[in-house]
């Protein structure tokens, strides 16, 4: 308020630049010092005081267009459409004066006067009541003429587009304006309008709240209209520049016509759902009008603070239309004589006064004097006046007429501390008191009325808070403004908008929030596809796939359902005890059993000579490295855990590598044998029963020494493969290192090819019974086997691919124990009779005399070494 304080303190120096240096063409200073007024505007109001507000107030909606041609005077001002709502707040400024000159502590020895004009809602006229109020009532009194005539500030101009006009008249005398309703964040530039204050909102805080309000309701496509002011043209900016970022879209913008169009207005309607509106009363009334004549109904109206309590639509035959409309509505307060200074007003106290008269004629329909141009039946003038005229008398939440009742308070407020001002406190240079023309800012002005605070921030603003206002039916189907909520300012952001939304009815008397959405959300299992050229609201649902980024994707463990409408989990397979399970299970179960039978049929012939020329304890052990080899496919099958697959591989190998270190020893016996036979070979020595052992071991010992760094370094684990397929999870044991896995099988490989070429080097050996053809065959089998394993196991996914490694096992088991043992069983059980060492040597034949003695001390050297 500093600011206002200041122009105040030079109200003294402008009136007498006014007097000097006025406008000549409303004031010609003749040679004669004669001082004529060309043009005279009636004041619609005045009362004489010390010091005297101007008060500008749109008592008409409008007026008649003006000829100004500028050949000859203009004609007086006439102004249609008798606005009683603003009459009211003429009349709350009066009673503020009067409350003011009658207290003790306010100004004391002073009174205020004041001079009220009518704007009729125009610039124009605005501007003409602005200069009327800075010129005397007449030549006599005029201050252009007379220097008398203090002019303290002007309380005023309603519309923005009014207020500014009137604000840069005013400016360069410095007399400060405060205006009651002029909301537009236009007016907060200090350097276009430094004597210009307001006691509302500025509509940065009106447009915040409005788009937190469409948000709130989830109304995605609007349509804005406004009026073609500057009031409508920053509110819509204002709203553009909040919406952004939000999911709300601009349906059109659209500006009823200063002209007004009907053709026009009417497209403008059947657009959107949701209608947010700037505009005021005036204007909007053809454009209602027209919109209630097509017959449309349930357009839900977002009103601004300029009409969501104007009491003109208030009647019944609106409510189909316009009820439902929710907006923003200034704060209320409470003038607790404002209802009794109201009703003090009538036709008989104020016989000359036409706006009077007009009241009556708007609110009974009739014509208290004769004089009056209109129609209306005659009437007494002494009516009273209820509650039930609203648009007059509608004094419970007074909001356009409490500011105009603080505004003038804050100005006498303000000339009282300028009057009281102690010498040495004072708001200018070194603390002086008014008189000085230097500028300095001073005190803010800030006082109570009726328990509220009235502050002012450094713009001259004042404190941001609205109500939300509903349209419901009243009692006698009128329309009535319902409280519905508030928006505070001043709250953190995300708390200001506080709604109780069942208390709220909706346009066409719903109770369900209507919906305004250009394309409604996509059902979930599809997204959203942009029309070309189209706001982002506007848009198709398509199927999701795979690459589309506003579907949501199921979480790893899930896969979406047929309809792709929700995630079920994925199924988790792993080689379990189904039907292949069971397969191997039985296979593996009938090997084991199969090789211990074989075992217990050796042992029990051990001492035939099948048995016994074949090395029986290296059978044996062959015995045993197959049954476990039979178990370990055992490990394959089930949920993989971190001990079964650290086992999987590893026993195997170990085994197998145990099995053919025995195959291998073996191999080198006989062969060693028959070489042996030649004379002076003493290989036999060197291959005695410790001696194969040993070889047995340290072959064995290799595969252990791989396995156990295989173990340490990088042990296999268990893990869920996805990317096999995407339904499944599959639980397999992951190699943890392929290098050594591909090691392991090399290891076993490279004895099982060196068992092979050494049986092969041994499978011509004479006798009836030359096991090394037997040897290689099994190895041939066994290469084969693994040799397919491997494209196999590479190609196969997790579960199959233990399924593969377990039948390659089972496969090459079965394939050593059926080459190795069958023939062997077959004639122990089959046929017993060739079970003797002179049979098994093929003495009975004796086709070489030499070669059967040869054989004779060959078998010594085998069943020696046995
Ligand atoms: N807050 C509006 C404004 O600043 C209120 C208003 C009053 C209005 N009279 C008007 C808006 C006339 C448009 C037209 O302008």
């Amino acid at each position: 308020m500093s600011w206002l304080a200041l122009s105040l303190s030079l109200y003294a120096v402008s009136v007498i630049t006014l007097t000097y240096t006025s406008v000549s063409s409303f004031a010609s200073i003749s040679a004669g010092q004669l001082c004529t007024l060309q043009n005279s505007f009636e004041p619609s109001f005045v009362a004489q005081g010390d010091f005297v507000i101007g008060g500008i107030f749109p008592l008409h909606y409008n007026q008649e267009m003006p000829d100004l041609n500028c050949t000859y005077r203009p004609p007086p001002v006439k102004c249609n459409g008798f606005d009683p709502r603003a009459f009211r707040w003429a009349q709350t400024m009066r009673l503020a004066v009067e409350e003011i000159n009658q207290s003790p502590e306010l100004l004391p020895n002073y009174t205020l006067g004041y001079k009220i004009f009518d704007s009729c809602a125009y610039p124009l006229t605005g501007q003409r009541a602005a200069l009327a109020v800075l010129n005397g009532l007449s030549e006599a009194e005029s201050p252009m003429c007379s220097s008398s005539y203090p002019l303290l500030a002007v309380i005023g101009e309603s519309g923005s587009a009014q207020s500014i006009v009137v604000s840069r008249l005013l400016q360069p005398f410095r007399i400060p304006m405060i205006s009651y309703f002029s909301s537009c964040a236009c007016l907060t530039d200090r350097r276009k309008y430094p004597t210009f204050f307001r006691v509302i909102p500025n509509d940065d805080y009106q447009v915040r709240a409005i788009a937190q309000l469409l948000v709130h309701f989830n109304w995605t496509w609007v349509g804005l209209v406004r009026g073609d002011h500057e009031y409508g043209r920053f509110a819509v900016q204002g709203l553009l520049r909040e919406l952004q970022g939000t999911k709300v879209c601009v349906a059109y913008q659209e500006m009823i016509p200063l002209l007004y169009n009907q053709q026009r207005a009417l497209e403008i309607i059947s657009l959107a759902k949701v209608v947010v509106v700037f505009s005021a009363e005036g204007e909007m009334t053809p454009f209602l009008r027209d919109y209630m004549a097509q017959n449309i109904t349930g357009i839900q109206w977002v009103a601004s603070e300029a009409w969501v309590t104007a009491s003109v639509f208030t009647g019944s035959e609106y409510y189909p239309y316009l009820g439902g409309t929710i907006g923003f509505g200034i704060r209320t307060g409470h003038i607790s004589r404002l209802s009794n200074y109201l009703q003090t007003i009538n036709p008989q106290k104020y016989p000359n006064n036409p706006l009077v008269q007009e009241l009556w004629e708007a609110l009974y329909g009739c014509s208290p004097s004769l004089s009056s141009a209109s129609q209306l039946p005659l009437c007494l003038g002494q009516e009273s006046l209820l509650e039930q005229h609203s648009a007059y008398m509608n004094t419970s939440s007074p909001r356009v007429a409490y500011n105009a009742y603080k505004a003038v308070y804050a100005i006498a407020h303000s000339l009282h501390n300028l009057l009281h001002c102690q010498p040495g406190s004072g708001p200018f240079e070194n603390n002086s008191c008014a008189q000085s023309n230097s500028i300095s800012p001073w005190q803010e002005v800030k006082f109570t009325i009726a328990g509220e605070e009235v502050n002012f921030d450094l713009k001259g603003d004042s404190i941001p808070y609205y109500d939300v206002i509903n349209w419901q039916r009243g009692t006698s189907e009128n329309i009535e403004f319902i409280n519905v909520g508030l928006f505070d300012g001043t709250k953190p952001a995300g708390d200001e908008l506080l709604i109780e939304e069942d208390r709220i009815m909706w346009a066409g008397h719903q109770s369900e929030v209507p919906v305004s959405v250009c394309s409604a959300s996509c059902p979930p299992g599809s997204r959203k596809a942009v029309r070309r050229g189209k706001p982002v609201c506007c848009f198709d649902c398509v199927p999701c796939d795979s690459d589309s980024i506003e579907c949501t994707f199921c979480p790893e463990n899930f896969w979406s359902s047929e309809d792709r409408t929700s995630c079920i989990p994925k199924k988790v397979e792993f080689l379990a005890y189904d039907s292949l399970g069971i397969a191997l299970t039985v296979i593996s179960a009938v090997g084991a059993c199969l090789t211990i039978a074989v075992f217990a049929v050796f042992f029990h012939h051990r001492n035939t000579a099948i048995v016994r020329v074949n090395n029986s304890e290296l059978s044996f052990f062959i015995l045993f490295a197959l049954t476990l080899c039979f178990l370990c496919s055992l490990v394959f099958i089930g949920e993989p855990t971190v001990w079964s697959c650290m086992l999987r591989h590893t026993a195997f190998s170990i085994t197998f590598s145990l099995c053919i270190s025995c195959i291998l020893g073996k191999t080198m016996v006989v062969l060693a044998a028959f070489t042996a036979t030649r004379p002076g070979n003493n290989i036999m020595k060197w291959l005695g029963p410790k001696q194969q052992r040993a070889i047995i071991f340290s072959c064995t010992l290799v595969q252990v020494v791989i396995c156990a760094a295989w173990l340490i370094d990088a042990p296999p684990y268990p893990s869920r493969n996805i990317k096999y397929e995407r339904s499944k999870i599959i639980l397999e044991c992951s190699v943890g290192s392929s290098l050594a896995f591909w090691c392991v099988l090399g290891y076993i490989g490279l004895q099982a090819g060196l068992c092979f070429v050494l049986a092969f080097l041994a499978r011509k050996l004479p006798g009836n019974f030359n096991e090394a053809k037997f040897i290689t065959f099994s190895m041939l089998i066994f290469c084969t086997v693994w040799l397919a394993f491997i494209p196999a196991y590479i190609s196969s996914p997790g579960n199959y691919a233990d399924a593969v490694e377990s039948f390659a096992i089972l496969g090459s088991s079965f394939g050593l124990l059926f080459c190795l043992f069958a023939p062997k069983c077959y004639i122990i059980l089959l046929k017993p009779e060739q079970n003797t060492k002179q049979h098994l040597m093929g003495k009975e034949k004796k086709e070489h005399v030499t070669a059967s003695q040869h054989r004779d001390k060959s078998e010594g050297k085998i069943e020696r070494s046995l």
